[in-house]
């Protein structure tokens, strides 16, 4: 700590909306615009205010220089919460999100190793091979003329594409009809983020409908992650001398290895954190993306003949050199991200009591960092608000200044980022270029009806867009 302890400011005496005695501002609060309220208190109460949320008090921060301070002193310094590591043990989800420590170390090095960029060039024939399946799905829809549900499509594009890619399984969901892992996955994040954010972990005493659910789905994805496990098993028996080809085989032989401390419950945990973690994150990146290209049709026609000029007509990308030619594309996608980051906000810990902008927040205080306000402010991104793809492509002397990348964080920071991240850019660039070159879109509910919902991470709810085949020419 920079000051002594009695010179900072205590934790309690810190600007905050006032609540009431044992709930604090729960009453004030809904789960799913959480993210929301906190903003707009942070523009009320400043960089650094508290809440009670329940008995315990939170602090939280927009400050960007302190959010990159906690993200990048992790695991040394602060950890996920405590809550979370619990919740997540309770689910049998104890992988690399949640766990800490040398637990964490170990299993990073085998994820990021399983997600890494060489792996993903020996991968883009069969990620184009999905994105062809989603292209067909799209084509009946336009061809029926229904609204296409994006974010469920997608689920299936971004489930199938982590199962091949981390599982070796070619699951198929996008040409399967009817129920498909997808429906129990989708009743997880919701109560894992209620779960965190409970004040009481009521689920402990008795059990609603919800939490009831919630156990019949963990069984089915424990039963179809048990299959792929013995899958793998097999796989690796028949040829026991072969280096690992995906994440399932990577982890199964670093756990064979004497002493590497990984037990089955680690590879459940991590198969069960990849599909999780690949799946609403990247899905509803894309479906944000063409919210914003329904809300800007000249955007959208631009990115079309970005397309255009580096796909020759009537194909879809061809390989990781082509989708790195697409600087619009990531331009608008960047500022997707900026404005909906899927992940508008992050709650770490404190390992020991801290001092953060004059203020001692004790050891094991949850603190919520409020990501997204940072990245729109003016004092980082000039008319910070304002969606504008531009700022990301125009040279220094000519963009709009100040343009702060420091504070553009979607896939978080520091030793935790996102291993994902180069797998979900190229999902995104797939998917969205072969939405360019094939299809015309409008949007298929009002614009005000599609609203942020943060179950976890944060959705487009009530997103639904209509689709035509492209008009030649
Ligand atoms: C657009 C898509 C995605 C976004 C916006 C995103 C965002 C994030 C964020 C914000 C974090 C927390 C980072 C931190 O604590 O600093 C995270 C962690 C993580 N992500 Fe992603 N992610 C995406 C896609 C993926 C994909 C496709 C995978 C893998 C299939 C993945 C796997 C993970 C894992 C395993 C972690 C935990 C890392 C750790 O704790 O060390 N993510 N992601």
């Amino acid at each position: 700590m920079t000051e002594t302890a009695s010179a900072l400011t205590r934790l309690r005496d810190l600007p905050g909306p006032r609540g009431l005695p044992l709930v604090g501002v729960l009453h004030r609060l809904r789960f799913d615009r959480l993210h929301l309220t906190l903003e707009e208190w942070a523009d009320r109460y400043g960089p650094l205010f508290r809440i009670n949320m329940g008995p315990h008090p939170i602090a939280v921060v927009s400050d960007s220089a302190a959010i990159q301070r906690i993200l990048v002193q992790r695991p040394q310094g602060f950890r996920r919460t405590r809550r979370l590591e619990s919740v997540a043990v309770e689910m049998g989800l104890r992988g690399v999100f949640a766990a800490e420590g040398e637990d964490w170390r170990r299993q990073r090095r085998i994820v990021t190793a399983a997600l890494n960029r060489h792996k993903l060039a020996d991968f883009f024939p069969k990620l184009a091979l999905i994105a062809a399946r989603l292209q067909h799905r799209w084509e009946e829809a336009a061809d029926r003329g229904d609204p296409v549900d994006v974010c469920s499509d997608l689920m299936r594009f971004t489930v199938d594409v982590t199962m091949q890619l981390a599982f070796g399984v070619d699951a198929n969901t996008l040409e399967t009809p009817g129920p498909v892992i997808q429906r129990h996955l989708d009743k997880v994040f919701p109560v894992l983020h209620r779960r965190t954010n409970a004040p009481f972990t009521y689920w402990r005493w008795f059990r609603l409908p919800s939490d009831r659910a919630l156990d019949r789905a963990l069984e089915a994805i424990r039963r179809e992650v048990g299959g792929m496990v013995r899958a793998a098993r097999e796989r690796m028996a028949a040829d026991p001398d072969r280096e690992p080809a995906d994440f399932l085989e990577a982890i199964m032989a670093a756990a064979a290895d004497e002493g590497s401390g990984i037990s089955d419950a680690d590879i459940f945990a991590n198969a069960g954190t990849l599909l999780l973690a690949g799946e609403d994150t990247t899905a509803n990146s894309i479906a944000w993306a063409m919210h914003y290209f329904t809300l800007h049709p000249e955007l959208f026609g631009r990115a079309r003949d970005e397309v255009d000029s580096v796909i020759a007509p009537a194909a879809a990308v061809e390989g990781l050199e082509q989708a790195n030619r697409l600087p619009f594309l990531d331009a608008f996608c960047n500022e997707v991200m900026r404005l909906k980051p899927v992940a508008p906000m992050h709650v770490a810990e404190p390992l020991e009591d801290t001092e953060m902008l004059g203020c001692l927040i004790p050891r094991g205080t949850p603190i919520m960092m409020l990501l997204r306000h940072a990245a729109t402010r003016d004092e980082h991104f000039a008319d910070g608000e304002r969606f504008d793809p531009e700022r990301w492509i125009a040279p220094p002397e000519t963009r709009p200044n100040p343009h702060d990348r420091r504070v553009f964080l979607p896939f978080g920071g520091g030793p935790r980022l996102c291993p994902g991240r180069a797998l979900a850019l190229l999902e995104i660039r797939t998917v969205l270029a072969m939405l360019c070159r094939n299809f015309d879109l409008e949007p298929a509910t009002p614009r005000e009806q599609v609203q942020e919902h943060l179950a976890f991470t944060m959705l487009p709810a009530g997103l639904k867009v209509r689709l035509k085949r492209r008009m030649a020419g």
